[in-house]
């Protein structure tokens, strides 16, 4: 295999020379490399850098049970303030090039990386078995991280972090209902209620909480970020059940007034709280509570090291709207092409819209998600008024 050398963050990898220049990168390809995850992982060290400045830890013991070529393993150990990291991965040649990677380090980073060749189940089982615990678990497999969550929970220390990669979009964005409900445990997606992107990256988060309740923990989301063909979502341990249990339920759009409104698990289903009407669509049972942590956020926006990062361009646009989505303490977000489309006229632009909106008193944010969806306090019909009284005049 020819491998060549790329630049990310502040270091450089050896990576399959076959995994770039415009590769769409596979699972049978011999050692996985996506170079469009860089923004995933430059993310991601800016995440464990805010965790590490939160929470005044200076030694993070870091996870990496599905590492691949090594590369974001190796960022941890340059880029964040850790004292060990332990990376793994199933195929043996991947392994290789990930320990040509650590060779490559400064010694004294790369003697605090030990590497296993193993399935990530039966890693973190042995490591277990041997009371090791991390701070922080990283999880980016092919497709969805649930069959790897329940055994990263366990291997947490209390306050500690998980990073989940889901890239089967298909699945949590609603196009395969069975597929949705046996790995995430959502019944109903209606993808009527808002963004789906949104949505999507909610039923990640409530199928990994699930893992965490069976276990009698609460997994608290920090920060949840969306991009291309992958949602990635970080989640703080808390012991006990009833803070995620508090803040799960389902959203309801009504079908007569379009009114959206919430109820949590254990009401029993209530009418549409503005017309009485008790025809509604739903979305549920989903996570409900907050997905981003304003003070992360602000910590990764203002952390130097961003300047750095390959993608800085794309992440001081994408953290400030992180910001911003954590201020309205609403789980849905309205696609306003898709309303538009729906009251026949053409989609004004969003910033008219936001300015009618907050001139009339209501807050109205553009999202990460989507370059065409705002979330605001207004409801659907005060939107579509907006939208039909920006059309274009014949
Ligand atoms: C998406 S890639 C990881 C990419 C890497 N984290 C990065 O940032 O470049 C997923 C990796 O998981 C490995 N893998 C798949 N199933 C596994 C299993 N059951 N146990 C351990 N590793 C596994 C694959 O060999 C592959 O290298």
């Amino acid at each position: 295999m020819k491998l060549v050398e790329i630049q990310e963050g502040v270091g450089t990898f050896l990576v399959p020379e076959s995994n770039i220049n415009g590769h769409i990168p596979r699972r049978s390809d011999e050692v996985f490399f996506n170079f469009h995850q860089e923004i995933n992982r430059d993310f991601s060290v800016l995440a464990l850098r805010a965790y590490g400045n939160i929470n005044s830890k200076s030694d993070l013991r870091v996870c990496e049970p599905l590492c691949g070529s090594g590369i974001r393993g190796a960022r941890y150990a340059l880029e964040t303030p850790t004292s060990s990291i332990y990376c793994n991965d199933i195929n043996s040649k991947a392994v290789y090039i990930t320990q040509k990677n650590i060779n490559r380090l400064p010694s004294i980073i790369a003697k605090r990386i030990q590497l296993f060749n193993m399935d990530c189940n039966s890693f973190l089982q042995k490591l277990n078995a041997i009371d090791l615990v991390f701070d922080f678990i990283d999880i980016d497999p092919f497709g969805t991280p649930i069959p790897f969550v329940q055994n990263s929970i366990k291997m947490v220390t209390l306050q500690g972090l998980l990073a989940f990669t889901a890239t089967d979009l298909a699945s949590l964005v609603g196009l395969y209902p069975r597929a949705l409900y046996a790995k995430y445990g959502i019944s109903h997606f209606d993808t009527r209620i808002g963004n789906v992107h949104e949505i999507a990256a909610r039923a990640l988060i409530t199928g990994i909480q699930h893992t965490g309740l069976i276990l009698g923990q609460s997994l608290i989301p920090i920060a949840t970020l969306y991009h291309r063909h992958f949602v990635r979502c970080f989640l703080v341990r808390n012991r006990g059940v009833d803070t995620v249990i508090n803040q799960t339920g389902f959203i309801h759009l009504c079908e007569r007034c379009q009114a959206r409104y919430l109820s949590f698990l254990g009401e029993n289903k209530t009418n549409c709280p503005t017309c009485g009407n008790s025809d509604e669509l739903k979305v549920g049972p989903i996570y409900l509570g907050g997905i981003q942590n304003s003070e992360y956020m602000s910590s990764m926006l203002l952390d130097k090291h961003l300047l750095k990062m390959g993608t800085r361009k794309r992440l001081v646009k994408i953290l400030p709207l992180m910001i911003d989505e954590s201020s309205l303490d609403i789980p849905w977000s309205f696609d306003i092409p898709k309303l538009a489309k729906k009251i026949g006229v053409t989609v004004p632009p969003l910033t008219q819209i936001m300015k009618i909106l907050n001139e009339t008193g209501y807050k109205c944010y553009k999202i990460h998600y989507s370059g065409t969806s705002l979330k605001t306090e207004a409801n659907e019909a005060e939107i579509c008024s907006v939208i039909r009284s920006l059309k274009p005049r014949s």
